[in-house]
């Protein structure tokens, strides 16, 4: 048996390898547009489905290289063209070192460095007067085009709809230039990765686009494949996890592979497992409770990051609305409910709450903006917390008194069918518990 490393194979914070789960639903879609020349591609879900994750697995199953330009707000087109350029610069040096494998052609790589030395004039001129960078007129979209085409990449775009909408319109236009030069180039294509609307975005920079892109929706992962990182991630370590913990981590995760892997890691170093176990060892209840105690300790203050992005009040009228919204879902089981369940939540303790602030809010928590606190399921009409985590949080937070974790979850009657109510006790108890010792080392 191989031995791997615990930190390997359960990766919250970067792209599974070892421990990648097929996505079955999508993958023949993805494969196809990816082996598809001049199809160029969008990539859109919820942050933590798995998109990055899933594109890196394809690739390096499907392609030789590729180059990722990580787009952040403020980023201009020149600067995302300039990052795509430099990082082909690993190709092209290696294609002059090792003249036996000389891979690209002498005149292409000629072209390259001509434009490679008059860049690092301009730039040494450039940093000095304005840091932004002035890219040579002959570095067009068509010349870059055939470089990443001749290093046989595609070009990654994370995080696209971070990309102003004038930059983004000039993306949009690349991509009916490398469609142009497929027949040339047959791996050259832009996979655009990002938020839900991001297929919209592009064809709303380029309506040509609208037939010509393959868009494909990243879901959140089904309970089956998060069970099956937990069955993978078993045989890798040699362990063997309590069937019952493994439901509820399943159910913990609701659909994020990340807090999965958190939970996971928390378990193996709760039970001393750092790599792939000599004789099976068998992780229980026990390391699943100090998995939670970890999992908030470490993200207590990103989950209240997220909490002040829903709750933030831009203005100050008659409603707190976010807060109100907010408690209402929290009143509600884990699952949520429709927005009649909510609305009667809010009114048994706000009788006068329109319903038109209800609809608004439940839209704006589904936002980025708002740090896409809700998630809305199509096929049972239900809103509910995005992450379990988030619905704990809130109402430890949102609680003023803060030792009846009994009287908080007295509504949830239906844990049976979905989580442990000790659990979600438990989980506010130790979410309180942080809070309590910060404001005591604070004072
Ligand atoms: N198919 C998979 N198999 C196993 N683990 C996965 C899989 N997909 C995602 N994960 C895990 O889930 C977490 C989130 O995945 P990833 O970063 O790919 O999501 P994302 O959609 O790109 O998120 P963001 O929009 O925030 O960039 C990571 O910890 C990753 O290891
Ligand atoms: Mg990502």
């Amino acid at each position: 048996m191989d031995t791997h490393s615990v930190i390997d194979v359960f990766t919250p914070a970067k792209p599974a390898r070892i421990s990648f789960v097929e996505r079955e639903a999508i993958n023949t879609k993805l494969v196809n547009a990816l082996q598809t020349p001049g199809k160029q591609m969008v990539i859109y879900g919820h942050s933590g489905s798995g998109k990055t994750t899933l594109l890196e697995n394809k690739l390096c199953q499907l392609y030789e290289n590729h180059l990722t330009t990580r787009c952040m707000s403020g980023m201009t087109f020149e600067q995302i063209l300039r990052d795509a350029f430099d990082q082909l610069g690993q190709y092209y040096d290696a294609t002059v070192k090792t003249k036996d494998s000389y891979s690209i052609s002498g005149e292409i790589a000629g072209d390259y460095f001509g434009i490679r030395a008059k860049l690092g004039a301009a730039s040494d001129v450039t940093s000095m007067v304005e840091k932004r960078p002035v890219l040579p007129p002959e570095l067009t979209p068509q010349r870059l085009g055939r470089y990443i085409g001749a290093a046989k990449c595609c070009w990654v775009l994370e995080d696209f709809h971070k990309v102003s909408q004038d930059h983004g319109k000039k993306l949009s236009q690349i991509m009916k230039v490398f469609m142009d030069l497929a027949n040339e180039w047959p791996t050259l294509k832009v996979v655009a990765i990002g938020a839900v609307d991001t297929a919209r975005l592009v064809v709303q920079y380029d309506a040509e686009m609208s037939n010509r892109i393959s868009e494909i929706e990243v879901p959140l992962m089904s309970s089956f494949e998060i069970r099956e990182i937990l069955a993978k991630s078993e045989d890798l370590l040699n362990i063997s996890i309590d069937s019952v913990v493994k439901r509820e981590i399943t159910l913990l995760s609701n659909g994020l592979a990340s807090v999965c892997h958190s939970l996971g890691l928390g378990l193996c170093r709760a039970k001393g497992v750092l790599e792939t176990a000599n004789n099976k060892v068998g992780i229980g209840e026990e390391e699943l409770q100090k998995a939670i105690r970890d999992y908030i300790e470490d993200s207590s203050d990103s989950l209240k990051g997220v909490l002040d992005k829903a709750l933030y009040r831009k203005r100050h009228g008659q409603f707190d609305n976010f807060r109100i919204v907010i408690e209402g879902l929290a009143k509600l089981p884990q699952e949520g409910g429709t927005k009649g369940d909510i609305y009667d939540a809010i009114r048994s303790y706000h009788h006068k709450y329109p319903q038109s602030n209800l609809v608004h809010c439940l839209k704006e928590l589904q936002s980025e903006d708002r740090g896409e606190f809700v998630r809305y399921d199509q096929n049972s009409g239900r809103y509910s917390f995005s992450n379990p985590f988030y619905r704990a949080y809130a109402l430890a937070y949102l609680n003023k008194d803060r030792t009846s974790t009994k009287k908080l979850i007295k509504t949830d009657t239906s844990y049976n069918i979905t989580l442990k109510a000790e659990n979600i006790a438990k989980i506010i108890d130790a979410m309180l518990s942080v809070q309590n010792r910060r404001e005591e080392d604070a004072n």
